[in-house]
């Protein structure tokens, strides 16, 4: 049988396995180089793994579902740029296991938000956001700051972390969790709010 446009067309075996093979040829074209561009796979300048405070503040950030109204990526346009600062690039997060990019904003993109607002502003817009801001439609998060943080999944978070390629070392594990000492809910996650996006904050 010659392969012509007509034969696989109407050979509907034939044409699903040739349909699959593109696809997957495709993926692979596509997929396959970003596990070998230094752009995608090193970390940007200055950017370092969360310490243990701003990782158990990332895990609040997951665990309260944050981001099913905030995203973490700033798209390469204008409209987005000049509201929200340098757009997001991949060495931006090597150390995300997984990425909080999200797809929905309900509000803001929160990638460069580190550094915006004093601490103090976060702790009263996490307790309640229409204290700071009106019209806020934003839950309030009051019991974070009620609440201690775990300490006792830390140490073996940044181990998990650390199979997947964080470079933790062995004193930085052991010595976590008497960092999260005393600190509640809120106080790890107003940290984890003040790093997002500070590499490239003042970038062009
Ligand atoms: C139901 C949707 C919703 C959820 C869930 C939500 N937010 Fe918001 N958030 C908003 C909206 C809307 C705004 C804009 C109004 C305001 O500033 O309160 C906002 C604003 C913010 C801002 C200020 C951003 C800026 O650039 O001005 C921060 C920081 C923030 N949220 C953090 C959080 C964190 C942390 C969580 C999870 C604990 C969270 N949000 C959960 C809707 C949400």
């Amino acid at each position: 049988m010659k392969l012509t446009h007509d034969s696989i067309e109407r050979n509907v075996g034939l044409l699903i396995i040739l349909t699959v093979l593109t696809v997957i040829w495709g993926g692979l074209v596509e997929i396959v180089p970003l596990f070998f561009q230094n752009a995608t796979t090193q970390p940007v300048a200055g950017l370092k793994p969360y310490d243990p405070v701003r990782l158990a503040g990332r895990d609040i950030y997951i665990r309260e579902g944050c981001y099913n109204c905030h995203s973490q990526m700033i798209r390469p346009f204008r409209a987005e740029t000049e509201r929200y600062g340098h757009y997001s690039v991949a060495g931006e997060f090597v150390y995300d296991h997984p990425f909080q990019w999200g797809s929905k904003r309900t509000g803001p993109d929160l990638q460069r938000v580190g550094g915006r607002y004093s601490d103090d502003w976060h702790r009263a817009h996490l307790n309640n956001p229409r204290d700071v801001v009106p019209e806020s439609n934003m839950p309030a998060y009051a019991f974070l700051g009620k609440t201690p943080v775990n300490a006792s999944t830390i140490g073996a978070k940044m181990s998990a972390l650390r199979m997947v390629g964080v470079p933790y070392t062995d004193a930085e594990i052991a010595e976590a969790a008497k960092q999260l000492e005393g600190k509640t809910e809120l106080d790890v996650l107003v940290a984890y709010l003040q790093g997002l996006g500070i590499e490239l904050k003042g970038a062009k």
